[in-house]
């Protein structure tokens, strides 16, 4: 059959060009939003005067028969249209003859496409902020849970010093704030109505962009009809967003297998978040994690893909935008049962505090506090730092901690130790006293868990 496109060519082309060229089978997805740009863009035309009033009520009914169709499986794609703008029209034409053909008057595929791609991100963006705000409330009330279980804060993967799990938590919390931030501050840009750029030049027509772009819940419209047409940059955006909040969940599933692991033993995943080995029967494996971990070099992927294929396009549009889809459908579909799969795994977790607390008893991370210590007494913290070495050197040695050290082994390094020593390198007395703001210090970590509630409404 001729192309609906059939002009200066036959619109004859070979079923492998055809199957190569054609975007259905991906694009379908974007039904609604085409549709719904459909009929606003059949109200401007009427409004406008350059359709009949009636005859854009006619086009507005028959879109809003063909998507209670699809939606209620009475009608099928049709896989050998080109893709779905295709389909959508063609449908139309064959429900309503000419008339059908008027509603691709003052427009083209190409701000046609721009439009559905930035109505359904749209979606997807609000989708996923929902998603990682829920993520937000079962992180924090986790830290609150354990808001003064004490373990040991790390640097280079070595113990540094205490902090409570609370804390750990909420630096996730954080990130995951700042994710939302990140996805609405793109989402700002992403809403502006690219429709009535038309094939790139705009158009002869006397169009109303700004009533479509509002009818559409638009900001506002594209300010350059070339750029309207040739922008793709919210969707890089949105891909960067994802692959940075990816990184935050891989980061933290990096952990979360750790903690699991028989070497930490600081947290327990519910079974049901977990599977077992087919020929070890003792394994329990925090496979979601891994596949949270896992997935996020497929986003990263995806970004990269766009990037490239971007790069060096001449303006305006091209095909090879085409491709534009199938990464940020796959990035947006892995962020979502990523999403999905996380947040009740988290919120399902329990924490070995015991575990956490021996833990933190080893490895010297009272080490500072000690220092301190000496500070306090008048000592400069460069000689009080080279007191609490040596004393941690002779723990090593004779496998002891500092805790178990008698006053009088102390004060052949300084006379300035005393009996309160012990109170001020006790674990609990280190978490309370780290007071400053953002600090480890239980009411440090209630005031975190307060600012995230109060953002996170
Ligand atoms: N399927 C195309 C895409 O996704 C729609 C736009 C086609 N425009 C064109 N002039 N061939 O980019």
């Amino acid at each position: 059959m001729a192309k609906m496109w059939a002009g200066v060519t036959a619109g004859q082309t070979e079923k492998i060009a055809d199957d190569f060229n054609s975007s259905i089978h991906f694009d379908s997805r974007m039904y609604k939003q085409d549709i719904l740009g459909s009929m606003a863009h059949a109200a401007m035309l009427g409004k406008q005067g350059i359709i009949l009033n009636s005859e854009a009520e006619t086009l507005i009914s028959g879109l809003a028969d063909i998507l209670d169709d699809i939606e209620n499986d009475k009608l099928q794609f049709d896989m050998d249209c080109e893709d779905i703008h295709m389909f959508i029209e063609q449908e139309l034409t064959n429900r309503l003859g000419d008339i059908g053909k008027k509603l691709h008057t003052a427009r083209s595929r190409n701000d046609q496409v721009a439009l559905d791609i930035r109505m359904y991100l749209r979606d997807e963006t609000d989708t996923i902020i929902d998603y990682i705000r829920k993520l937000i409330a079962s992180v924090t009330d986790k830290a609150e849970e354990y808001k003064d279980s004490i373990m040991p804060g790390y640097t280079h993967l070595q113990r540094a010093q205490p902090i409570t799990f609370g804390h750990h938590l909420m630096a996730y919390a954080m990130m995951l704030l700042r994710d939302v931030d990140r996805f609405l501050d793109m989402r700002r840009r992403m809403n502006l109505s690219p429709i009535g750029s038309c094939a790139l030049a705009g158009t002869t027509y006397e169009t109303d962009r700004e009533f479509e772009a509002e009818k559409l819940g638009f900001d506002g419209i594209c300010k350059n009809s070339i750029d309207g047409v040739s922008d793709r940059d919210f969707v890089v955006e949105m891909l960067s967003c994802m692959a940075i909040l990816m990184m935050h969940l891989s980061r933290f599933s990096e952990e979360i297998i750790l903690w699991s692991s028989w070497e930490f033993k600081f947290v327990e995943l519910l079974d049901s978040f977990t599977t077992g080995s087919s020929i070890m029967p003792q394994k329990k494996n925090p496979d979601m994690a891994e596949l949270v971990r896992g997935k996020t070099g497929r986003v990263y992927g995806d970004l990269m893909a766009l990037l490239t294929t971007l790069k060096g396009l001449p303006l305006a549009y091209n095909k090879d935008m085409q491709e534009d889809k199938e990464a940020i459908f796959d990035a947006c579909d892995t962020v979502k049962m990523c999403l999905a799969v996380f947040e009740p795994m988290i919120k399902t977790m329990k924490a070995n505090t015991v575990n956490m607390k021996k833990a933190a008893q080893k490895g010297f991370i009272n080490a500072t506090d000690l220092a301190d210590y000496l500070v306090k007494k008048g000592l400069p913290f460069r000689s009080a730092y080279k007191i609490s070495g040596q004393l941690v050197a002779k723990c090593i040695k004779e496998d002891k901690v500092l805790e178990n050290l008698t006053l009088s082994e102390y004060k052949e390094f300084s006379e300035l130790f005393e009996e309160d020593l012990y109170k001020e390198i006790d674990l609990l007395t280190c978490v309370e006293k780290r007071i400053s703001k953002g600090g480890t210090g239980i009411k440090s970590v209630e005031e975190q868990i307060n600012y995230v509630k109060q953002k996170n409404n």
